[in-house]
């Protein structure tokens, strides 16, 4: 394996039991890994109604490490990261990404922000959130997820709130759209009357439907012509 990923996963071993985030950060910020690091594990041939390519590198009890690759277009659904209590995320490309907040069933956008190559965000266990590429070159993204309780799968039972389908699901796969009913635990209703929030979202959803099946495109259609009162209201 690639000596900087062995030395990654040696500090994760060793400092699993008591993780400081900022250390995690400045522990990365020094491994200075590259793109082409994360190659072994690149999936950009990932199927088209899939998110972006999803690639486990390595797990251990407290923590596992993931690497994520886009297509121009690729999106994840806005989700959260199952049983994940500290974490971080290295982007190698211009990634998009969008931070929500959820109360009384509700979801907004609360930030949006635009990812310079090597920039690095730490994970929370509340950290609602959805990636995407929305340039035209291909990049990746590595993932780490860790816990305090060892759990078998860190980033099983992740929520995925399905703004276009009313609805908050559970799943233990990746956190695409349009997952197959089979594939998910519906949980709770989710409300969404916030203008720019609903904008936004459109925006990452409506370029990826293009690979929907013809039913799920109809979909999202509905679902925008359902939200015109709030999109014209004035
Ligand atoms: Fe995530």
């Amino acid at each position: 394996m690639n000596l900087k990923i062995e030395k990654l996963i040696t500090f994760l071993s060793s400092h699993k039991n008591n993780i400081n985030p900022k250390e995690l950060k400045s522990f990365l910020i020094n491994l200075n890994l590259l793109e082409e690091d994360l190659q072994p594990w690149a999936d950009f041939d990932h199927p088209l109604q899939d998110g972006y390519g999803r690639k486990l590198v390595y797990a251990e009890d407290k923590f596992e490490i993931m690497v994520m690759s886009w297509m121009p277009n690729d999106f994840s659904a806005i989700h959260n990261h199952g049983y994940t209590q500290w974490g971080a995320v290295q982007v190698f490309g211009n990634a998009s990404h969008y931070v929500y907040k959820m109360e009384n069933n509700h979801i907004k956008l609360v930030e949006k922000q635009s990812f310079k190559p090597k920039d690095i965000v730490l994970v929370t266990n509340e950290f609602i959130h959805q990636m995407g590429n929305q340039t035209s070159t291909p990049y990746l993204t590595l993932h780490i997820y860790g816990t305090n309780e060892p759990r078998e799968v860190i980033t099983a039972d992740s929520l995925i709130f399905e703004i276009e389908n009313n609805r908050v699901v559970k799943t233990t796969g990746g956190a695409f759209f349009q997952l197959e009913e089979k594939e998910v635990d519906v949980l709770s209703d989710l409300k969404c009357n916030d203008e720019q929030t609903i904008l936004e979202f459109a925006s990452t959803i409506l370029p990826k439907s293009k690979t929907f099946k013809t039913k799920q495109k109809k979909h999202i259609l509905n679902w925008i012509s359902e939200k015109k009162d709030i999109l014209f209201k004035n």
